[in-house]
Parts: structure tokens; C-alpha cells; sequence
């Protein structure tokens, strides 16, 4: 039946009847352009019609007998951008994507007008009284250059994804109809899985011992709330030295004088790190040259003093690079 649907749907104006492959069967067609259909768990369908040079965009409910009504009704598809009168906030603007949501209301997004205030919005249509009972206003957070264009929902249906037509995605707390801003999920992005992939790269195993250098938010997150210490202290601390070692600050490390030196932490970590043990590098060692973003990119050496004897004497291992997000935090992507 939907297979049917999305042939008829692609007949628009002219019904493509000798256009329909073998195996499929027209079921319906519409004279306006339709861009997607949505379907309730009683198999009601709701079809919204956009993408026309001439027609304002609308919803409408598609009926058993082919025939289609406004939906929820008229008043919400009356908008007229020519008429004083007409209310941006209890119309539709610019209906673009549309679903079914976890709740079962019918969800429509309203990308609205530059400039129209009240005209980017969310609908939320209950099906039992097919009213409009829930409604989020998008002036706050979308950015005066773009707009929304769809949504999709999290399984509880109390967070709603909305996708903007410059590329970002806004999130939609629709317990308070505040957006979740981009900053309360970064150190779950980036953030925690280079700190992750830090502890992957050192080798760690449950119970080892890591020392990390940086209390940048990648180092205090792979420290797990432990107060980065010195060299000295942490020999106090483990006089055998620890399993593992992590690196969060990389070359642009400075010493105990705020002087810049580009292996002390390297070079600790070599120190502090015991028999057999490991070490992982997150801290930043691409020599950038100099440009006007990396002004002073060329005072960083591409080449450091290493204590490689120690270091094989000890028979310590190091991995290092750049960190694949994905892997760690799947949601990020
Ligand atoms: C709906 O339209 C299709 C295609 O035009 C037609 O085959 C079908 O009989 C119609 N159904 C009803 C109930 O009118
Ligand atoms: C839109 O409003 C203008 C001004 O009131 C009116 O002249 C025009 O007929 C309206 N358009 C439609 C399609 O109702
Ligand atoms: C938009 O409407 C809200 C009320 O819903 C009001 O607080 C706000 O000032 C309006 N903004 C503009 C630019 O008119
Ligand atoms: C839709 O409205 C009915 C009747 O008021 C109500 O019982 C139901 O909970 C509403 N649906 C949702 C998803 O809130
Ligand atoms: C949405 O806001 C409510 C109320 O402040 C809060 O309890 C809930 O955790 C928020 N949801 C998300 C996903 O942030």
C-alpha cells in the first residue's frame, strides 16, 4: 500500500498511469504536489503538499475515497501572506517535513518566514480530536538566515531533533520547549572520546595506574576527577612508577617556568611511567607552519629531544594520534 502510495504520489498533476512500473498499481492520484506522507497506527494518512510555483503549501488528510480535506482544518491552511489579518502563529506558513511522532500526534514543522515572528514553528496535532494541542515556537533558536525543515523524535518523545536548512540540527527539550544547546553535549562528543581513545591508546586495563598530563577538559575527564599531580608527587605516590601515562597537552607544553617546552611532557611521562608499561598520546604534535590562523605555528618543531634509552630499557609502548569520534560516542555523529 505505501509502495502504491509514493507511485502516486510521484504522478502530481499529471497521473502517470503508463509510467507505473510492472508489479506496482496505481491506487490514487493527486493534482497537487505532494512531498511526504504519513501514516497513523490506524492507517490514517496524512499527506503534506509543498513544493508548488502557484499553491501555498498545506496539510491534508487523504480519505478513503481518494478525495483529501484540509487537515486539521481550514483555518490552520489559510495563511495569506497579502492579508494583515491572517495570524502567522495559528497558520501555517511553510509546511515542509512531517511525521508521526512516539506520542501518535501527527507533527508537522513549520520552517515560516524570515522576518514573520511566530511563523517557525512546531505543530503537534492530537488525532483523537484532531486539534492542534501542542505548539513550540522556533523564533529563539533558529538563526535569522536559515530555517527548520524536519524533525524526527527520541523514543520517549520529549526531545525533538530538528534539522536547519544551513546544516545544523537544533534540539527541542519539548518539556520546556527550551533548546538544548550545542555546548551540552560537545564534551560528549569530542571531548570524552579523545579521553576515551587517550586511556585506549595508553593500554590501560581495569585497575592500572594512569597518570595524565593536562587538566584540560580531555585531561580531567580522563582523569576521571583525580587531581593531575607533579612528577615528584606521583613517584612519591608510586615509587614504582605508574602502568600508564596520558599526554592532553601536547607540544605546546610549557615547564615549571611557563617557559614553552616541547617535551617535558613526553619526557615525564617516559619518567613516571613503570616497567612494561604504556603511553598514550591525545596532546596536539603536528607541526602546523606558521599561517594567519597558526601565527606562531612554525615555533613548533616538528622534531623533539626523546629519552629513547629509558624508554626501551623499560620496554614502554606509546600510541598516538588523531582521535576517530565515532567509534567511542556513536551519537556524536
Ligand atoms: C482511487 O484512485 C485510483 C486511481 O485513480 C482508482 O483506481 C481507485 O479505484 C480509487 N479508489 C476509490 C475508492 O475511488
Ligand atoms: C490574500 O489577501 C489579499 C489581501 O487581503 C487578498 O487580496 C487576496 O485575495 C488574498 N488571497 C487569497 C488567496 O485569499
Ligand atoms: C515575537 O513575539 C513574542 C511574543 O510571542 C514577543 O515577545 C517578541 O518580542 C516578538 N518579536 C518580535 C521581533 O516582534
Ligand atoms: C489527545 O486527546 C485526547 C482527548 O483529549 C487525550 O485523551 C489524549 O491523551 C491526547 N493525546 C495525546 C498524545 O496527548
Ligand atoms: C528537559 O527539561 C526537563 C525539565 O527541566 C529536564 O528534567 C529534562 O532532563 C530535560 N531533557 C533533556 C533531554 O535535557
Amino acid at each position: 500500500m505505501v509502495a502504491d502510495l509514493f507511485v502516486a504520489l510521484l504522478g502530481l498533476s499529471t497521473p502517470l498511469v503508463s509510467a507505473v512500473a510492472p508489479g506496482l498499481e496505481l491506487t490514487c492520484s493527486l493534482n497537487r504536489a505532494t512531498q511526504g506522507i504519513s501514516i497513523s497506527s490506524d492507517g490514517r494518512k496524512f499527506l503534506s503538499q509543498r513544493y508548488s510555483t502557484s499553491d501555498p503549501p498545506q496539510a491534508v488528510e487523504l480519505l478513503n475515497d481518494n478525495s483529501t480535506r484540509l487537515y486539521p482544518n481550514v483555518a490552520w491552511n489559510s495563511y495569506n501572506s497579502s492579508n494583515p489579518n491572517s495570524n502567522p502563529r495559528r497558520t501555517f506558513v511553510s509546511i515542509d517535513g512531517a511525521r508521526i511522532g512516539p506520542d501518535g500526534r501527527y507533527w508537522l514543522v513549520d520552517g515560516g518566514s524570515q522576518g514573520v515572528n511566530g511563523s517557525s514553528k512546531l505543530v503537534g496535532v492530537n488525532l483523537t480530536t484532531d486539534a492542534v494541542d501542542k505548539l513550540y515556537y522556533l523564533d529563539s533558536i533558529i538563526a535569522s538566515s536559515s530555517s527548520i525543515d524536519d524533525v524526527r523524535f527520541n523514543a520517549a518523545g520529549d526531545v525533538a531533533y530538528l534539522s536547519d536548512t544551513a546544516g545544523a540540527l537544533l534540539v527541542l527539550n519539548m518539556t520546556t520547549g527550551k533548546n538544548i544547546l550545542d555546548n551540552d553535549y560537545l564534551l560528549v562528543g569530542d571531548i570524552f572520546a579523545t579521553a576515551w581513545a587517550g586511556l585506549d591508546f595508553s593500554g590501560f586495563e581495569t585497575g592500572d595506574s594512569v597518570a595524565v598530563f593536562g587538566s584540560s577538559p580531555v585531561g580531567l575527564l580522563a582523569a576521571l576527577c583525580h587531581t593531575p599531580r607533579g612528577i615528584r608527587s606521583i613517584l612519591d605516590y608510586e615509587p614504582k612508577g605508574v602502568k600508564r601515562s596520558i599526554d592532553c597537552i601536547g607540544y605546546e607544553a610549557v615547564n615549571a617556568d611557563l617557559k614553552h617546552e616541547q617535551n617535558i611532557v613526553i619526557n615525564s611521562m617516559v619518567s613516571v611511567t613503570a616497567q612494561g608499561g604504556g603511553i598514550g598520546l591525545i596532546g596536539w604534535f603536528t607541526a602546523p607552519g606558521s599561517s594567519s590562523g597558526t601565527p606562531r605555528g612554525s615555533t613548533m618543531s616538528p622534531t623533539i629531544e626523546f629519552p629513547i634509552s629509558d624508554f626501551f630499557d623499560k620496554g614502554l609502548s606509546m600510541r598516538s594520534g588523531a582521535v576517530d569520534v565515532l567509534p567511542s560516542a556513536p551519537g556524536a555523529g
